[in-house]
């Protein structure tokens, strides 16, 4: 039977309400869909335009229960929320993407990394440690990189481990330790699994770090890389996206090894910010394909309509009110589009908005990230 939109539209309970629920917001608007938001701050950048913002936190399993109990679909935009919560909704009959087992095992990087190994899919050797400190137990996986099981995010919570003299720095919590991939390049493919099963990939991102913050500083889509190796991270993202076996929107972070080999680092099960260009540069974008989701639509087109960078707005110096500064040099690029998630306060290392650029060569794109990176600066005001 032919689907049609009802004026009665499913309200959507979203779980965190800041840039990635306001991008969400911002696309789902254009189909009149009813988006509430749970979020602690009330100035978050989801609370101005969500249809209904409800402040309270999304960690505890009875504001989560309560927040989502007359909702149809629950989604989250961070990961750090209540799965009991979300087991209990889902047994309400209500349609919760990401699947709450999905979630359980991905808020834990080692449950997570053991996900991997148990599916055959290639990541990085590893031991689980009750301690960071026990690390000098594992010397055979040194150089290696040192992360909490549980509560880190944008890099926090992640340390490289040169030598077991690290020890003494090291984390005192549940720990995975990886052995150190040899990096040719960062790459991070999104992929939307329907519930009937169908796929849609984006192309992948190569993804530029920021080692102040350890964060993406910026993004190029396509990833530089030969065909083959697009086509196989792709695979690789889908292979990923079949082993969680439930409907959502997952992106795939890997490492290209300088021995060409793909290994999978870590999956978001949400949006991501190695996705924002999409906003522009493809039809359906990850937040239009996440809403599909959500609604039981069909999937969108996934394709590139040019090259495309995206490009981190950050805050520096201290903390205070916003000002952006740069924002003439970016728009007299072409091709160029500023976001700026609308928070009230900036702190050194706070994602404030992104740049993303869409040009016809990649001497284009170099200048345009080259600019934006000089002019745009996010500080606080004097
Ligand atoms: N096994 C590894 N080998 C080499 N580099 C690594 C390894 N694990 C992590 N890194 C580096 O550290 C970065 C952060 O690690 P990871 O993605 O696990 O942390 P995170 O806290 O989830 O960060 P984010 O939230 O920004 O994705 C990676 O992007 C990569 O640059
Ligand atoms: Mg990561």
């Amino acid at each position: 039977m032919a689907k049609s939109i009802d004026s009665a539209q499913p309200v959507i309970a979203l779980l965190g309400g800041g840039q990635l629920g306001r991008m969400f917001i911002e696309n789902a608007l254009r189909y009149d869909a009813r988006i509430h938001v749970l979020d602690p701050d009330p100035l978050a950048p989801c609370s101005s335009i969500a249809s209904q913002f409800t402040i309270g936190d999304f960690r505890d399993r009875e504001t989560v229960f309560h927040f989502a109990a007359d909702a149809d679909v629950v989604g989250i935009e961070i990961e750090q929320v209540n799965v009991e919560a979300l087991q209990d909704l889902k047994r309400l009959g209500k349609r919760v993407i990401p699947d709450p087992d999905v979630l359980r095992i991905i808020q834990d990087k080692g449950l997570q990394k053991r996900f991997y190994a148990d599916h055959g899919i290639p990541s990085s050797s590893f031991a689980l440690l009750q301690s960071g400190r026990d690390l000098t137990d594992h010397v055979h996986l040194l150089p290696a990189f040192l992360k909490t099981r549980t509560g880190g995010y944008d890099g926090k919570g992640v340390m490289a481990v040169d030598s077991i003299a690290d020890a003494q720095r090291a984390f005192e919590a549940p720990c995975v330790l990886e052995e150190r991939a040899d990096i040719a390049m960062e790459l991070a493919v999104i992929v939307a699994r329907a519930a009937n099963g169908t796929m849609v990939t984006y192309d992948p991102v190569e993804m530029v770090f920021d080692p102040r913050f350890n964060l993406v500083d910026h993004l190029r889509a396509p990833a530089r890389i030969p065909h083959p190796v697009n086509e196989a991270a792709q695979r690789l993202a889908k292979r990923v996206a079949e082993a969680f076996g439930h409907p959502g929107l997952y992106s795939v972070e890997m490492f290209l090894t300088t021995e060409n080999e793909l290994l999978v680092n870590e999956t978001a099960p949400r949006a991501h910010n190695s996705g924002h260009h999409t906003i522009e540069a493809c039809a359906s974008s990850q937040f239009d394909q996440l809403l599909r989701l959500y609604m039981n639509w069909p999937l969108g087109d996934s394709g590139l309509r040019g090259l495309a960078a995206m490009i981190n707005l950050v805050g520096e110096g201290g903390s205070g009110a916003p000002v952006v500064k740069g924002v003439d040099d970016v728009l007299h690029l072409p091709g160029s589009f500023l976001h700026l998630y609308g928070k009230h306060e900036t702190r050194a290392g706070r994602k404030m908005g992104h740049v993303a650029v869409i040009a016809q060569n990649q001497d284009e794109l170099d200048q345009a990230i080259a600019v934006t990176k000089v002019h745009c600066k996010v500080e606080p005001r004097e």
